[in-house]
């Protein structure tokens, strides 16, 4: 409590205590207030494609069925049997006709509903079924083939919870009228970090390029300079949600423009769907790395598979950093491409996102191991007692070179260069209101 009091009294100046990167009660109560209200990022429409499909996942630490059911339709099923909270879906992943609990037999349907039990007329006969199937999320919801739950009914409905952020949505995941897909199944590895780390990052870190990267740009493997790579917009959609543009000035700046898609692919995408304005974006930007509230993240930006194969290609991660303890994560990630690339296309996406953003990729481990120490920090018996604090100031006024823009044609605030760091303000902002909120409320929290 005295943390969440630190914080709220500490952001307007760029204060962040550290202990909220560490704290198990803060954690405890992040797992009720964030994971246990919040809009929660599952899948992805193309994994489960077919009916009878079905994926596990998680909310906070809880396992959730995301399935298909005969019909087509989805369901996200809280992953414990009815009789006695059994795990019912022992697979990662699959298609079915039925989930069987291992203990005693009932059996449910992949919308799930109970269909029977072993001996049922001997043992449960006049009970009601209808009553008895697997408990479903409180409200599940899909945004241009991104599958979202959350386990608060009063939570506002997903469009409206995302906000502002649909429209930077829209110009990558509805950049092609066709979509995207998954490319292979989604990598996972546990590390020792809080899961705020990540999403603080992808909210718009950019600034840990030059350093902590460097080595990418010795090897070639990212095309912008990084100087060069610094200049574009910083923009907070929505409360909580945050991203980050690397951007040519116009469009007829040389360099990787689409994301890095190669010219002829983004010459073909059917971009109807959205608007001048962000397919100007579009056009122009070479990265784009966002964080939707609490945990999701994107990141579409230009690469090659090891420095040599020039030009690069562009690739799309996205993923999860998913709570496991105040001091754990397990990261989930995904590779998408958009559904018309060639299969020649994918598998170069799928390659250069392996050896870049990846369990073993160049970007990857340099990123874990800070977020490791962060969290080590977050913990430390000195960061109590000195009131430990960190600094999160840049872009405030009077500090460095970034001004919010005047004429910004998107939702949201804007400011130009991403030496910036209003964009991680906005997380700790909502994050904050999320903690505070009572049951039932949800909070109205400015932008910056
Ligand atoms: Fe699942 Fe008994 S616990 S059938
Ligand atoms: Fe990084």
């Amino acid at each position: 409590d005295s943390l969440l009091a630190k914080l709220e009294t500490g952001l307007p100046n760029g204060q962040v205590p550290a202990g909220i990167f560490g704290n198990p009660h803060v954690y405890q109560h992040e797992l009720r207030q964030v994971f246990g209200r919040c809009w929660v990022f599952l899948a992805h429409e193309s994994e489960v494609a077919a009916n009878g499909d079905y994926v596990v996942r998680k909310i906070g630490e809880d396992n959730f069925i995301v399935s298909r059911d005969e019909r087509g339709a989805l369901h996200v099923l809280f992953d414990a049997c009815r009789h006695r909270g059994v795990q019912v879906c022992r697979a990662d992943s699959g298609n079915t006709s039925h989930f069987r609990c291992p203990y005693h037999g009932w059996t449910y349907s992949t919308d799930g509903s109970l269909v029977g039990a072993p001996l049922w007329r001997n043992a449960f006969g006049g009970m009601d079924k209808a009553k008895n199937g697997l408990v479903p999320a409180a409200q599940v919801s899909t945004y241009l083939g991104l599958i979202f739950a959350t386990l608060d009914p009063s939570a506002p409905p997903l469009q409206e919870y995302l906000g502002g952020m649909s429209w930077y949505l829209d110009l990558l995941f509805g950049l092609d009228a066709d979509g995207l897909e998954v490319l292979g199944a989604p990598q996972r590895f546990v590390v020792d970090a809080n899961w705020k780390s990540g999403a603080d990052n992808f909210s718009g870190d950019d600034y840990h390029l030059g350093t902590l990267h460097r080595s990418v740009w010795e090897i070639g493997a990212f095309p912008v300079p990084f100087r060069e790579n610094m200049m574009g917009y910083h923009i907070q959609a929505a409360p909580g949600h945050s991203l980050s543009f690397s951007m040519a000035p116009d469009e007829n700046e040389p360099g990787p423009k689409f994301f890095g898609f190669p010219e002829g692919l983004a010459a073909s995408f059917d971009t109807s769907r959205i608007s001048e304005h962000q397919l100007s974006i579009a056009r122009r930007s070479r990265v784009f790395v966002g964080n939707v509230f609490p945990n999701f993240s994107i990141l579409a930006l230009p690469m090659t598979e090891d420095g040599s194969h020039f030009p690069p290609t562009g690739i799309i991660t996205i993923r999860t950093w998913q709570p496991k303890g105040p001091g754990q994560i397990e990261i989930w990630n995904w590779f998408l491409g958009y559904k018309r690339m060639t299969p020649e296309q994918k598998d170069r996406a799928y390659r250069a996102g392996l050896g870049t953003f990846s369990v073993g990729g160049a970007f990857e481990m340099d990123d874990t191991e800070p977020w490791i120490t962060v969290g080590r920090t977050g913990r430390s018996v000195a960061a109590e007692l000195l009131d430990f604090q960190l600094n999160y100031e840049m872009g405030m006024p009077g500090i460095g070179i970034s001004t919010r823009v005047a004429d910004w044609p998107g939702p949201g605030v804007a400011y130009w260069t991403r030496y910036e760091e209003g964009v991680q303000r906005n997380l700790y902002r909502y994050y904050t209101a999320m903690m505070r909120a009572r049951a039932g409320e949800w909070p109205d929290v400015p932008l910056e």
